[in-house]
């Protein structure tokens, strides 16, 4: 479901609640649309808890865990959950996003653009290709997922 690692890949990124609030689902959909990147999926969802604790199974224990649960499932605004596909497209989604530290993140990345909180960070997006398989397989269904080509310009004549 994640393609083929270091090929054509897929990748699951989310804006999170408070990237929904302060208007930056275009931008976000923007950066990675402009790189070069296919919009295969999208939805928006409030996340149960158990999805939320699923997706973020691996920090179960740190001492942020149920916050960033409760911030993700607060249904003050709803997740933009996407897939996007492409080459490389899950090491350079990290890149479009930037460092998760504030401090860290450079300044033409998402975060270091436009968040200054880590736990306020706009932005998911999957670090591994086992984190994406696993990801998509959580948030979307075989079926959400739209496999399409890039058009040609008799669209537009
Ligand atoms: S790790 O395991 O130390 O490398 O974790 P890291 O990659 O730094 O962060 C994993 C996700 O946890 C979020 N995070 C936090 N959320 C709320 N509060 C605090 N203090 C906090 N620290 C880390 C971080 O944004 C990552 O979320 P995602 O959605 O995966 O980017």
């Amino acid at each position: 479901i994640a393609g083929v690692p270091g090929g054509i890949e897929r990748t699951f990124i989310a804006v999170k609640p408070d990237g929904t609030q302060r208007f930056l689902i275009g931008e976000i959909i923007k950066r990675f649309e402009t790189k070069g990147y296919k919009l295969v999926a999208i939805k928006a969802i409030v996340p149960s808890r158990t999805l939320a604790e699923k997706h973020y199974e691996d920090l179960k224990g740190r001492p942020f865990f149920n916050g960033l649960v409760k911030y993700m499932t607060s249904g003050a605004a709803p997740v933009i959950a996407m897939v996007w596909e492409g080459k490389d497209v899950i090491r350079q989604g990290r890149r479009l996003i930037g460092a998760t530290n504030p401090l860290e993140a450079q300044p033409g990345t998402i975060r270091g653009d436009f968040c200054i909180s880590v736990g306020r960070n706009i932005i998911h997006g999957s670090d591994s290709f086992e984190s994406a398989e696993k990801e998509i397989g959580l948030w979307f269904g075989k079926s959400e997922v739209i496999e399409w080509e890039f058009g040609n310009a008799e669209w537009v004549t």
